[in-house]
């Protein structure tokens, strides 16, 4: 993936870079809170470190479509992808009085964490072949389409198994990193969609569902989109 938009980009919307950078510390400006919430019921937790392992994957996503063509295949596109997915997810949560306080800012840290590595794979199986932007008005980066091609790990392994490895790979062994795990490992819930495990903790089904919506919400607006302009 790219480390740095092309100078062609940078001149068609000069303010690509600055978007682009707001979106991404937003996001981790987000996840920060609830380590921050979960530190202070479970201080056993590396707050500076779990922000490091956040950082790290916000940051490496930034150049990165959603998809290969069905959804958020734009400029910044996996980051607006995992705001979507981490935000449906913390108010699916929200709505079960099941869990106490503590359990529950608990639950929000798995969920988080599981949110922003779950398609972190993508960066490794997607590979950015241009922007496809001319003729049509840009008034964000939404308006920069990205075409994209499949790498060869995406046939070989698929961006699961790959956002697995690279949470396994920051993580400390632990309750959090089986949890956390585990909801990356199911957030296509059946084997037929590329899960090997299906969901089975609030936080997993919470990134299931949330990642369902934003894929579909996005899927259906593009056709619908596309058919007023054809
Ligand atoms: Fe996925
Ligand atoms: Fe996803």
């Amino acid at each position: 993936m790219p480390t740095e938009l092309p100078p062609y980009v940078l001149f068609a919307f000069p303010g690509a870079d600055n978007e682009l950078a707001t979106k991404r510390d937003k996001l981790f400006r987000t996840v920060v809170g609830l380590i921050g919430d979960a530190c202070s019921h479970h201080p056993a937790l590396n707050r500076a470190r779990l922000e490091e392992v956040a950082r790290l994957a916000i940051w490496q996503m930034a150049f990165t479509p959603g998809s290969l063509g069905k959804h958020h295949c734009w400029l910044g596109g996996l980051l607006d992808h995992t705001g979507e997915v981490l935000g449906s997810a913390i108010d699916l949560l929200r709505l079960h009085p099941e869990t106490t306080p503590g359990q529950l800012s608990w639950v929000r840290l798995v969920a988080a964490m599981a949110a922003i590595y779950h398609d972190l794979g993508k960066t490794a199986t997607y590979e950015v072949l241009g922007y496809n932007f001319r003729g049509s008005p840009i008034n964000s980066i939404r308006d920069i389409p990205i075409t994209c091609g499949p790498t060869e790990l995406h046939r070989t392994h698929g961006h699961l198994s790959l956002s697995y490895a690279m949470w396994e790979a920051e993580s400390a062994p632990g309750q959090l990193s089986v949890e956390v795990g585990h909801a990356i490992l199911a957030h296509h819930q059946l084997r037929e969609w590329g899960s090997p495990v299906s969901p089975q903790s609030p936080a997993a089904w919470a990134v299931h569902l949330a990642d369902m919506a934003s894929v579909n919400i996005s899927e259906q607006a593009y056709k619908q989109r596309d058919a007023k302009h054809a």
